[in-house]
């Protein structure tokens, strides 16, 4: 593996949901989920912009690193990688998605996955922090969701980012009957939460840094 390859491995970038993205989003998620959307769910989603956002996260590849090839005075071809931002390339892959309805005030996250070889990193709250930007940047006052009762690790991300458990829908999953919690984030309006939520997203970023994996946010 050379450094290029290697520096890509760890190179990810968000950018909104497109259409075209459907089918890939629908396979990560059946990785994640016992009862995934029916892609139609996702489509009839993404046609509705105002009133949603859905996110992706591409790793990039190798691939992504141009090369451009310059001849030397004597003749002999030199290839230098040139490391330019490129435009989104279908070769990047779908590594995970979110996404949440907005209405008035609440934002109300509906999905949020990993791909199961890529968890474990802080980019799963990365989604979650990326949702919570766009919540703020359409001035939302409260973020809300259901989480299965058995979901300790997806609980444990929601804890941390303030959520509390509010409530509960009886059998709320058709697969297995399992019961929901519904969790509210604290308000958004209040100063002090949105310094916490900058807090976590900050020492992410820091994490991601000291880990050496590169990060890149894409009008999401
Ligand atoms: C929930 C999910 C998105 C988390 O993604 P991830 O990339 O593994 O999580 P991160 O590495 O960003 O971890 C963020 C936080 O989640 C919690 N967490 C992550 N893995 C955990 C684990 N194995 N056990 C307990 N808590 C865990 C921790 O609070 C962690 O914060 P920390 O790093 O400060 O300890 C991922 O596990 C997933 O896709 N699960 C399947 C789909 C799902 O359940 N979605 C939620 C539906 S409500």
């Amino acid at each position: 593996m050379n450094d290029d390859q290697r520096d890509a491995e760890r190179s990810y970038y968000i950018e909104p949901m497109r259409l075209e993205d459907i089918p890939e989003v629908s396979r990560v998620e059946r990785r994640c989920f016992s009862n995934p959307w029916p892609e139609s769910a996702y489509r009839r989603e993404l046609r509705n912009p105002e009133g949603n956002h859905y996110i992706v996260l591409r790793q990039r590849q190798e691939s992504s690193i141009e090369q451009a090839t310059v001849a030397e005075p004597r003749g002999r071809l030199l290839l230098l990688p040139l490391l330019r931002r490129p435009e989104r390339r279908v070769t990047d892959p779908i590594i995970g998605f979110a996404g949440m309805w907005i209405l008035f005030d609440e934002s109300h996250v509906t999905t949020i996955g990993v791909a199961p070889e890529f968890r474990g990193q802080g980019l799963g709250e990365l989604l979650l922090s990326t949702l919570f930007a766009a919540a703020i940047r359409r001035d939302g006052q409260w973020v809300t969701l259901e989480v299965r009762v058995s979901n300790r690790t997806a609980q444990a991300l929601y804890v941390k980012y303030g959520f509390t458990r509010q409530g509960v829908r009886r059998h709320y999953y058709s697969d297995n009957g399992e019961d929901a919690d519904i969790m509210w984030s604290a308000s958004l309006r209040d100063p002090d939460y949105r310094e916490r939520i900058e807090e976590l997203r900050e020492s992410l970023f820091a994490r991601f840094r000291d880990s050496g994996i590169e990060i890149e946010m894409r009008d999401s």
